[in-house]
């Protein structure tokens, strides 16, 4: 071994906020920098670089950003008191949406990589080190993003895998079709690469994620004499056909984009979970209008209603946004009674979030905070007694539990029902990885319990 050998080894840190496409990228620049010799650190004290990989979803997300640049600041002061490098890179959407001014505002970052441009990481790195400048990577080349990637790691039973990014529905509170681009596909054969490469490594449910997962469309692989256009459907019935991969989840659908050959395959592919993410926002027709989602209350009722006779037992999650410019009682009321009227396993609320950029921050109307705040208050009560309803449903019932990961307690594991609800069992550590009946003995307030039947412990 000669001396120059000798090099410290070199770790990165990424924090990631917001959506589960931007924890998918951030597993990604982990399995990128890995050849430059990057481990990962466990915390930024202990990093050579940092990397934000941001949101830009509401103001809250993008203001947490230029609080923690402020705690990286004082680190990396420290740090060139003792001689050590430290670089701080902010990747994902609030790099997209404010780019140069982020270096305006937070000179301390010394690269700015945009959603479609992280592969390139390595060379902005490297471009960084030697000049000593700001670098600023945000164009938009989501295909090259995709073939420039590198072998994946799996970490456990589950992953996410990305097929389809960016958005062409601009609704008017949204800066996801900006800072993520125009809707894009995936080829199937890099997909069921992806989707083989996991379950080689041992993943038994694959998520396939897209802002809007079910606009999905791309040719058939060559050979096939189907349809000359794929959508959704067919991909997941082609994945479903690999072996070894057990469970298939998708998120997050648009209900305009969910056609009747996506709602055939849930009712007929057991391997897709019985769990849809279809997120309405609102349920006065006059604020759907306002928000340009392209459907009526009734439209994604009747929507609902055929997606539940193609699979009766499916679970519903959503996203609300209350106080909407314009948004009155009566239509925040229409709100409740479309919920009520669903009925959801899950969901999301959130109070509107006036973004610069979009046409719902110039609308009148605004809606005061503390309204907001009320509203919120009262379509989360309403969620979260659905939720429950939800779970107690569950008691007494053998669900398959998809046990993921050690629990907080020894000889406890925690797994995902199909209803992604989580589930609390007494099983040993060699059941990792495997898909066991369990029986529902109770509910916590974010979870379920359960125990091994016979049959699960007989594959102990
Ligand atoms: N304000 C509040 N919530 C928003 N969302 C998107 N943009 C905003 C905003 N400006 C919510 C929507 C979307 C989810 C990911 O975030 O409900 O479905
Ligand atoms: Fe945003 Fe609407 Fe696109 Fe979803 S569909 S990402 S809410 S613009």
């Amino acid at each position: 071994m000669g001396q120059e050998q000798a090099s410290k080894d070199k770790s990165v840190f990424i924090r990631t906020y917001g959506c589960q496409m931007n924890v998918y990228d951030s597993e990604r620049m982990i399995d990128l920098l890995k050849p430059l010799g990057y481990g990962a650190a466990t915390s930024p004290e202990d990093a050579d670089l940092v990397i934000l990989n941001t949101c830009h979803i509401r103001e809250k997300a993008a203001e947490k950003v230029y609080s923690e640049l402020g705690r990286l600041k004082k680190i990396k002061t420290a740090k060139a008191k003792h001689g050590e490098a430290f670089s701080i890179a902010v990747a994902g959407c609030v790099a997209q949406a404010e780019g140069a001014e982020i270096s305006a505002r937070a000179p301390q970052v010394d690269m700015v990589v945009g959603p479609q441009a992280y592969h390139r990481l390595p060379e902005l790195i490297a471009r960084a080190a030697r000049q000593r400048g700001d670098v600023l990577e945000t164009d938009f080349a989501v295909e090259e993003k995709f073939d420039r990637l590198v072998a994946r790691n799996a970490d456990g039973p589950t992953a996410f895998l990305t097929i389809q990014e960016g958005c062409d529905k601009f609704c008017t509170f949204c800066v996801v079709p900006y800072t993520r681009g125009s809707e894009v596909s995936r080829p199937v054969d890099d997909i069921t690469a992806e989707a083989r490469a996991l379950i080689a490594q041992g993943v038994k449910e694959i998520t396939l994620l897209g802002q809007n997962v079910n606009a999905w469309r791309a040719p058939p692989p060559a050979g096939d004499r189907g349809e000359t256009v794929w959508g959704l459907g067919e991909l997941c019935r082609h994945l479903a056909r690999i072996d070894g991969l057990e469970r298939i989840r998708f998120t997050t659908s648009h209900p305009r984009d969910m056609d009747d050959g996506l709602i055939a395959t849930l009712g007929e592919e057991e391997k897709l979970m019985p769990y849809l993410h279809l997120p309405v926002q609102a349920g006065a027709d006059k604020i759907l209008k306002a928000m340009n989602r392209g459907h009526t209350a009734d439209e994604y009722l009747r929507l609902i209603e055929r997606v539940r006779a193609a699979r009766p037992d499916i679970a519903l999650s959503g996203d609300f946004i209350v106080g909407f410019p314009g948004e009155t009682n009566e239509d925040f009321e229409a709100t409740l009674a479309l919920v009520e009227a669903v009925g959801y396993a899950s969901a999301f609320s959130f109070k509107y979030s006036r973004r610069p950029g979009t046409p719902g921050a110039a609308m009148r109307g605004q809606v005061a905070d503390a309204e907001k705040d009320e509203r919120l208050a009262r379509l989360q009560a309403l969620l979260e007694a659905q939720k429950n309803a939800f779970n107690r449903a569950q008691t007494g019932k053998v669900l398959p539990v998809l046990l993921e990961k050690p629990g907080r307690h020894a000889g406890q594991l925690v797994g995902r029902s199909p209803y992604l609800q989580s589930v609390h069992i007494r099983a040993p550590q060699s059941m990792l990885g495997s898909i066991a009946p369990a029986r529902i003995t109770g509910i916590t307030p974010n979870a379920l319990a359960g125990a091994l039947t016979t049959e699960g412990e007989a594959a102990a």
